[in-house]
């Protein structure tokens, strides 16, 4: 099979990956935290390293400001439900997924309001205007995707971090497809809240993500419980992270994610990047100006996209040739991508689109036999 569904979770995971996993099932399988046997002891250290790993990486001030999630969509969760109260207002990208659009919805119902600030592809500055249209005197946070699930836009989330701070307004950045490929450093950033997804560019198993803050005391919590800490109170500790993880976490999972961050870091976001980027521009190069194909961004550069292409096949549903991808062994992710906003930019709405996302161990090679098969179902 051809994986180029990477966006989705990446495929395959490296093999240091499934080890961490099943060392961490057969050598220190027991519950972190809550036991003071030996073996409850090596979980802790081990959920720490994690935590120290994926502090390292993203620069954030400590292991502690790392807060273990489910995925992406709790973290984002955790920040929106946790922060808002009614008469906020939200600034949001006009490419946002449905995990902050959802939720977003829901809290409109209790009075929060929210805008999608407009988004120019290869534009900074006019991003940035955008943004700074959409700001109200009573905007309490601004929300914004690294790069776009869907287009792969990248949006300059540094400067719209700092367009925060002239206004005290702090940003959640929804890091889901860019962790792991673009480089995210919380000290020089300005972000305020970074979301992450463990299974992605992270190269962690599902079911793992991260939200990493900068001062997350602030934040109310969704979930109250267990922690192994203080257990004599009802009171949710305020500390972090544990305020936040409550029940026993996914140890295999985050064992994984540890070694998918040592991965990661081992080849560098750079190099992975360049690679995947290369890949992109090859399909491109092979899809653009063919009959039939449409694409709606320009060739990629590097500084507006990240590795993600989305096209479609003039008079045909993007589900259609997905199938037919599928049954000629490529594996894309067809339709809206939870990101119907997104669609609505493009116009994509109805069709959907197809969408191609390499990884790390994709290859030339299978961006070429892409292309040919996707050419011959266009033939067809
Ligand atoms: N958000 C993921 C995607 O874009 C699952 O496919």
């Amino acid at each position: 099979m051809i994986y180029l569904d990477n966006a989705a979770t990446t495929f395959p995971k490296p093999a240091q990956v499934s080890q961490a996993v099943r060392m961490s099932l057969q050598k220190y399988g027991a519950n972190p935290g809550r036991s003071g046997h030996s073996m409850s002891i090596r979980a802790v250290e081990e959920v720490y390293k994690c935590r120290a790993e994926a502090a390292q990486f993203f620069h954030a001030q400590g292991p502690e400001q790392v807060i273990f999630t489910l995925n992406c969509t709790h973290a984002v969760n955790l920040v929106l439900k946790g922060l808002l109260k009614p008469g906020d207002h939200v600034v949001v990208s006009c490419l946002e997924h449905n995990a902050v659009m959802r939720p977003l919805q829901k809290l409109s119902e209790m009075g929060v309001a929210y805008t999608a600030a407009k988004v120019t592809p290869g534009d900074n500055d006019a991003t940035l205007n955008g943004f700074r249209q959409a700001l109200t005197a009573k905007t309490r946070l601004i929300v914004c995707m690294h790069a776009s699930n869907v287009w792969g836009i990248r949006l300059p989330v540094e400067r719209i971090a700092s367009l925060g701070r002239e206004y005290g307004v702090p940003i959640l950045v929804d890091a889901a497809q860019s962790a792991g490929v673009l480089p995210i450093d919380l000290q020089d950033s300005g972000i305020d809240y970074l979301c992450v997804a463990g299974h992605k560019g992270l190269y962690g198993p599902m079911g793992t993500g991260m939200l990493i803050v900068k001062n997350g005391e602030e934040l109310s919590t969704l979930v109250e419980g267990g922690t192994g800490t203080n257990s004599l109170s009802y009171l949710q500790p305020d500390s972090l992270p544990e305020r936040f993880e409550s029940g026993t976490p996914n140890m295999p999972g985050i064992s994984g994610l540890r070694a998918g961050i040592a991965y990661v870091r081992s080849l560098t976001p750079e190099v992975i990047f360049r690679h995947e980027n290369k890949l992109i521009i090859r399909l491109y190069d092979h899809l653009n100006g063919k009959k039939r194909v449409i694409i709606y961004m320009p060739r990629p550069d590097s500084r507006y996209f990240a590795p993600v292409l989305s096209f479609n096949v003039e008079g045909a549903m993007s589900e259609e040739i997905g199938q037919l991808l599928n049954k000629n062994g490529v594996a894309v992710r067809a339709g809206l991508h939870c990101a119907p906003a997104a669609h609505v930019f493009c116009g994509t709405e109805q069709t959907g689109a197809v969408r191609v996302c390499p990884s790390a161990f994709s290859t030339n090679e299978e961006m070429d036999r892409f292309a040919a098969i996707l050419h011959k179902i266009i033939r067809k």
